[in-house]
């Protein structure tokens, strides 16, 4: 299976959630830029169109004209909740493909490059082992001067079974190692995380300008194998983490409400990690 029956593409209208609004205020800045006149986009794992529902009030007419839009997402019916939202927007353009995330590249055609490649909410739905190709894949979609904006839970409101959720301590390390596998060695992006009601979260933005790297694409393979070790060695870790957790409130018991909810996170954590290490081998 590429995707889990529990993804929750959480979507209302009426609530603008902090990882939207942040990659919208990005967007504001790029498309303040009066000589860009045509800006290319694409939502990676767009779902029902979450990012895009409250344009209308942030950006002005004029700027969302000069938007192509382009969405990606494996459920049609997510997308196509999506396009009838986008439709209302007066985008310059806008175009969805249905597809699994590694294929995205091929979705469509290739021009000059996106300036802006967002995928929020929806790294805990990937499977790990595929995480490093869809990562370095998103950077290489890139025009020189484009932004990959990726906001994702550290915990989630309600359990998904089969989600693997990274603390931004642990995208730190996958982002750094990738920075350093495409030789941008002086570069690091930022890695923030964000205290939110419900749950906690993080983001990284990755400037293609600042990688400094011509040809992402040439060293594909190579990135992807040492972001891919990376992420294994992540998950032995969690897991073994995991694992230490579950038998000590094995033996020892949950003694409050707390570490009662924490047993429920780390059993269905449990299970994420022991599947992942499954389809890694
Ligand atoms: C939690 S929703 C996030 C939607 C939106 N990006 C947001 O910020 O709210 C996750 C989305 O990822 C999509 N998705 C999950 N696995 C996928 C896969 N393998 N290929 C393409 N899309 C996938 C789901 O269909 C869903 O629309």
């Amino acid at each position: 299976m590429n995707s889990i029956a529990d993804s929750d593409a959480y979507f209302n209208p009426e609530r603008m959630l902090a990882q939207h609004q942040a990659a919208l205020t990005l967007l504001q800045g790029m498309l303040s830029d009066p000589s860009i006149t045509s800006f290319r986009w694409l939502d990676i794992a767009c779902g029902r169109g979450q990012i895009i529902s409250h344009l209308k009030t942030v950006l002005s007419d004029g700027y969302r004209r000069k938007i192509r839009y382009f969405g990606y997402d494996i459920d049609n019916r997510h997308t196509r909740t999506a396009k009838r939202l986008a439709e209302s927007l007066s985008f310059q353009s806008l175009s969805f493909e249905i597809g699994d995330l590694p294929r995205f590249p091929s979705a469509f055609p290739d021009d000059s490059g996106f300036d802006f490649v967002t995928l929020t909410n929806t790294v805990h739905e990937i499977d790990p082992s595929r995480l490093a190709g869809i990562l370095v894949d998103a950077i290489s979609q890139l025009g020189e001067t484009g932004c990959f904006f990726v906001y994702d839970m550290e915990t989630l409101p309600s359990a998904e079974l089969g989600a693997v959720l990274w603390s931004a301590s642990e995208i730190k390390s996958v982002i750094y190692e990738l920075c350093n596998a495409l030789g941008a060695k002086d570069y690091e992006p930022a890695v923030g995380q964000w205290q939110h009601h419900s749950c906690n979260g993080w983001n990284v933005q990755i400037r293609r300008q600042h990688l400094n790297c011509p040809d992402v694409s040439s060293l594909r393979d190579t990135v992807v194998e040492s972001v891919s070790r990376r992420i294994r060695e992540l998950v032995e870790v969690k897991l073994s983490q995991t694992r230490s957790a579950l038998e000590s409130l094995t033996q020892y018991g949950a003694e409050t409400g707390d570490e009662s909810n924490a047993k429920d996170a780390y059993l269905y954590s449990f299970w994420a990690l022991t599947r992942a290490k499954g389809a890694q081998r």
